[in-house]
């Protein structure tokens, strides 16, 4: 399977438009050494023709301009993207299906709670059915796994995350199972697993299990630090309030990685306030020395 990094970053990206904190401001003197960064999205496919879209950030245009075998030309209108899989209803993931319109109908995949969010607080799917069908829901059952028909040597297995809902969604603050999900990608070929999940607030034992039967984790690498926001100045809420596991401090993504010695990691979802995005930075030492890789935008993994 080719797994291919559209964005990389958190919501807001790298730099951050309105932010001037040490990553965004060095990046913008230049006196940072650093790769800017798109919001949050992937793509994942068994033939390089057909590609499965994990979430749909905002950046999707930039993201499409800059990986040609998802612009493929059969038709006047065409596009790579055959399925569309959302991980959770937040803005970061979800915000570029209207940069997709021109395309609908879309294959879209997501749980009940995502669909409910989409429908309500921010009601994507009623919006789009204006443009020549909007979205076509495909519902995930958690711990269920689905084949999408476009590329059928890939079998998806959604796993029910400790995360939490976005703002406007009508259950936010009563967590529900589906709200955040995180995703076993197997190849039917290759035997080739990939564990995704941009979101990710908690590992317990089943999951480390899970985890540690995957060939490369693509996980949370939202913050450093779990006070990170407050740290550096720009927010008050902790990654625990916002339902990411910070990599650094006991119980962190780095000592729940360090149990998993077999797999390739990889840290996707960085945070324009996370160190680790300064290539000379102690903390990107520390990773380099765990063998903990940063995604970054034009990655590709082949699985
Ligand atoms: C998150 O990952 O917690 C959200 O995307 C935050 C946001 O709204 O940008
Ligand atoms: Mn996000
Ligand atoms: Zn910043």
């Amino acid at each position: 399977m080719f797994v291919q990094i559209l964005g990389s970053a958190a919501g807001g990206g790298f730099p951050q438009w309105n932010c001037n904190c040490a990553n965004c401001a060095g990046f913008r003197d230049g006196s940072l050494r650093a790769k800017a960064r798109t919001q949050s999205s992937i793509a994942i496919s068994d033939d390089g023709v057909n590609w499965v879209l994990c979430n749909t950030s905002p950046d999707i245009r930039a993201q499409l301009q800059g990986f040609a075998p998802m612009q493929p030309g059969r038709a006047l209108r065409d596009t790579g993207i055959s399925a569309i899989i959302l991980m959770d209803s937040q803005i970061d993931h979800t915000t570029g299906l209207l940069m997709l319109r021109e395309g609908c109908p879309h294959q879209v995949w997501c749980t009940d709670m995502v669909h409910e969010d989409l429908s309500t607080g921010f009601p994507l799917f009623n919006m789009l059915t204006h443009w020549n069908g909007g979205l076509t829901w495909n519902q995930i059952e958690l711990d269920q796994c689905f084949s999408i028909p476009a590329c059928p040597n890939l079998r998806f297995t959604p796993l029910p995350l400790r995360s939490a809902a976005p703002p406007y969604s009508p259950h936010r603050f009563d967590p529900h199972p589906g709200d955040n999900i995180g995703l076993i990608v197997e190849d039917l070929n290759t035997g080739g697993k990939l564990f995704y999940a941009p979101g990710l607030g908690k590992v317990d034992a089943p999951l480390l299990e899970i985890m540690a039967g995957s060939d490369c984790l693509l996980v949370d690498g939202t913050l450093w630090d779990d006070d990170e926001m407050q740290r550096r100045g720009v927010g008050t809420r902790t990654g625990r309030e916002m339902g990411h596991l910070a990599q650094n401090g006991p119980g962190g993504m780095l000592e729940v990685l360090e149990q998993l010695p077999e797999q390739r990691k990889v840290l996707i979802h960085i945070n324009n306030t996370n160190p680790i995005l300064d290539e000379d930075s102690p903390q990107r030492a520390e990773l380099d020395r765990r063998n903990v890789e940063v995604a970054y935008d034009g990655m590709s993994i082949v699985l």
